[in-house]
This record gives structure tokens, sequence and C-alpha cells, in this order.
């Protein structure tokens, strides 16, 4: 421990269950000295165990749709009174596609189901910094991060419409943050995460293998929920200050590496 959100309120978005990278971050952040609001739908408090974490966190729990305005500006309305002051850190860690859960082919898509795929992944992260923005939510030089994955930028088997969101999401830090940044220093940056065994990571066709494969190419191995709880208390923290704007890779290396002797080899023996 560092203390160093010592004094500091956040909002994090997307806590299911344990596995959840959002569960990591709030445990990370309360541990760092942070305030937490947790937020998620009303369904979601039905089917996992926020509660249970609100409890380790001391936290206060404030149940929105995320798609939705008036329970986004509802919700920020409320954080504010809870916390008697300006929120300074606010994570975004929301996706979900009705064409990858239900298996439907890419090139043959159901576009009613990709309406809310980018509605939940991507819209959702401009919804809410325009409901931050509007009731001047954020303190000065404050901190907002959505997580992202590499199939917002390279083609990947499986990832389907979420490729299509996380491009958008990616696309709105940028915008958003050249505004919000004007406005007060707040800075808008998203994490590209290596695959994780979460609810939505499993969700993913052929995750598994993605997973193993990744953790062969990253020269660090593959960075779990916990190693991205840790990058974000420097990202919610006042160490970083001057970083907006910005798609930061926490993948161990796999973004950056063509080919590992490893994999070579595995794939010479395949073939043979
Ligand atoms: N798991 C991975 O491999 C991986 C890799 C890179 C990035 N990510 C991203 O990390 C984020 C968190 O996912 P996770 O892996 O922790 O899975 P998760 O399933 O634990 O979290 C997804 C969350 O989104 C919430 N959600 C869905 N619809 C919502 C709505 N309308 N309003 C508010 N919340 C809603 C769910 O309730 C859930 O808590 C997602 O953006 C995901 O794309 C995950």
């Amino acid at each position: 421990m560092y203390n160093l959100l010592k004094g500091k309120k956040g909002l994090i978005f997307g806590a299911l269950n344990d596995r959840s990278i959002a569960w990591r971050a709030a445990l990370r952040a309360h541990e760092e000295g942070a305030d937490l609001v947790l937020s998620n739908t009303a369904l979601s408090f039905r089917m996992g165990q926020i509660n249970q974490l609100a409890d380790i966190c001391s936290a206060k729990v404030i149940a929105a749709d995320a798609t939705n305005m008036d329970e986004l500006n509802a919700l920020v309305d409320q954080t504010l009174e809870h916390f008697g002051g300006k929120i300074d850190f606010v994570l975004h860690s929301i996706g979900m596609s009705p064409n990858v859960r239900k298996n439907v082919p890419y090139e043959d898509i159901n576009y009613a189901f990709m309406q809310k795929t980018i509605d939940i992944s991507a819209l959702s992260f401009h919804k809410i910094m325009n409901a931050l923005y509007n009731k001047d939510a954020m303190a000065d030089g404050g901190s907002i991060v959505a997580l992202t994955y590499i199939a917002g930028e390279r083609a990947f088997p499986g990832y389907s419409d979420m490729a299509d969101a996380k491009a958008m999401l990616e696309s709105i830090a940028r915008s958003f943050g050249l505004k919000y940044g004007k406005k007060c220093g707040v800075r808008v940056n998203t994490v590209s995460q290596s695959p994780t065994l979460t609810t939505a990571g499993e969700g993913i066709a052929g995750m598994n293998a993605m997973y193993k494969y990744a953790q062969r190419i990253s020269p660090l191995g593959n960075a779990s929920a916990d190693d991205l709880a840790d990058y974000l208390v420097t990202l919610f923290s006042d160490l970083t200050r001057k970083v907006t704007m910005q798609n930061l890779y926490h993948d161990g290396g796999y973004s950056a590496t063509g080919l590992t002797e490893e994999v070579l080899e595995a794939f010479t023996r395949g073939l043979e």
C-alpha cells in the first residue's frame, strides 16, 4: 500500500463478481485509501455479488443502466451528494454483446443486437462523461478510464461486433478527452488489457485458446485483473496528471511482439 488514493473519491462501474476487473480495481482503490461508489445494472445486483464488495470497501452501491441518460444523471447527483463533493476518478468497466452471447456470425450479424452492443459497450462511455461534464461533477485534474481490448485495432476471430464497439470507445476517449482536458484538466484514457478470465471474457468464442496464445506471445505473460488493478491505481492517482487521450497497453508486451520462439516451435511441431 502506498496511500496513492488517500482522500480521493471514485465511481466504479461494472463489478459483477469477484472475477470482474472492476471488482479487483475497487479492492485495490480501497486499499489505497479511496472512498467509493459502485454502480451496475439492477439486474446485475440480483445475478452478482456487488453488495459483498460494498461491505468490504465500505462503499455505497447505486444502480444505473449505463445506456440510460436519466439513470446516469440521477446516479451522478446521488454520488455527489454521498461524497459531499466532486469525483476524482471514474472507471468504465462495462461491456456486452448479444451477438457474441448468442454466437451470431459476424458476417451475418443481427443489427438490432449490434446497436445494443455499441450502446452498452461504447456509447455508455460518452453518456457517463456527458452526465459528469454537464453537472460539473469531476474534480480538477481528475481521471476517467475505460477498458478496451486490442481487437479494437486489429482483427481477431470471435470478437465480433465488440471489436467495432472497442474502436469507438477508444475514439470517444480521445474526443471527450480534448473537451475535458480544456475544461478542467480531467484526463480520459483507455487501457488495453490482456485476455482475462472473467464472465465477459469467457463469453468470447475461443477465449481459452486466445488466452494461452497471448500468454506465449507476451514476454511478460498475460496481465491479470489484479495486475490491471495496480496499473489503474496509478492512472487514478496524481502521478499521471499529464497522461490523457491515450490508449495504454497493459498486456505484458503482447501488442509490440510479432512472434516468439515458443509459438514458432509449437507451430512447427503442429505442422509436422
Ligand atoms: N475479460 C477480458 O478478457 C477483457 C480484456 C480486455 C478488456 N476487457 C473489458 O473489461 C471490461 C470489464 O469486463 P470484465 O472482463 O471484468 O467482465 P464482467 O462481465 O465482470 O464485467 C462486465 C460488466 O458490464 C456490466 N454491464 C453490462 N451491461 C451494462 C449496462 N447496460 N449498464 C451498466 N453496466 C453494464 C455487467 O453487469 C458487468 O458487471 C469490459 O469493458 C471488457 O470489454 C475485458
